[in-house]
């Protein structure tokens, strides 16, 4: 798909048709691209956890707020994301790179679920970016270590209508040139 009419179709979707499923084999399309995106070092600090199973699914979206089940409902995944803490910003010696420390690998995590959620688009689905929910039902939900930080839940599934278009700001607003 051209990569500007991919950019534009995508959305975030928070109304999701009935009784879509999604195989495994997708899925790990979908991560090998997320992986493709840059990363500190080439540290590929992003992890993926994902729920599959309607058992699974209904115990992820139990770690959401009433709102976000309700924009997930239908979901045929929902996949937990996370970083490798201490990595991503730091030396080898575990010292810190610069001010923002772990900021980086929350940094390399948004640029993978950039990609994550255009490529899921291009195989025909579409995405939520949830990142208010639980973080401690999460980890227990995947048994997650403390060595990674939770980020977003991404759920995916197929849109049951066309979602408006949230405008953006202007370039003037959000860019400097000299
Ligand atoms: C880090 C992050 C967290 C978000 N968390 C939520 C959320 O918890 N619930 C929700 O409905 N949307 C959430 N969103 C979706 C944004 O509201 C959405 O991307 C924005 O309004 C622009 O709409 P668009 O994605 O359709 O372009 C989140 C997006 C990002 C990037």
């Amino acid at each position: 798909m051209e990569f500007e009419k991919l950019i534009a179709e995508r959305r975030s979707i928070r109304k999701y048709a009935e009784g879509v499923s999604i195989d495994k084999n997708d899925i790990e399309k979908i991560i090998a691209s997320a992986q493709m995106a840059p990363s500190w070092k080439n540290s590929q600090t992003g992890r993926y956890y994902v729920a599959l199973s309607p058992e699974k699914i209904k115990e992820v979206r139990a770690a959401l707020p009433e709102f976000n089940q309700n924009n997930s409902l239908n979901a045929a995944a929902l996949i937990v994301t996370a970083f490798e803490k201490g990595t991503a910003g730091f030396m080898p010696d575990g010292t810190q790179v610069n001010e923002l420390g772990d900021m980086w690998g929350a940094y390399d995590l948004g640029l993978q679920n950039a990609y994550f959620v255009l490529k899921t688009r291009e195989l025909g689905y579409d995405t939520l970016i949830m990142g208010i929910r639980d973080e401690k039902a999460l980890k227990a939900a995947f048994d997650i270590k403390d060595s990674e930080q939770i980020a977003a839940v991404l759920a995916l599934g197929k849109r049951a209508a066309e979602p408006n278009a949230p405008a953006r700001k202007e370039i003037s607003d959000i860019a400097v040139f000299k």
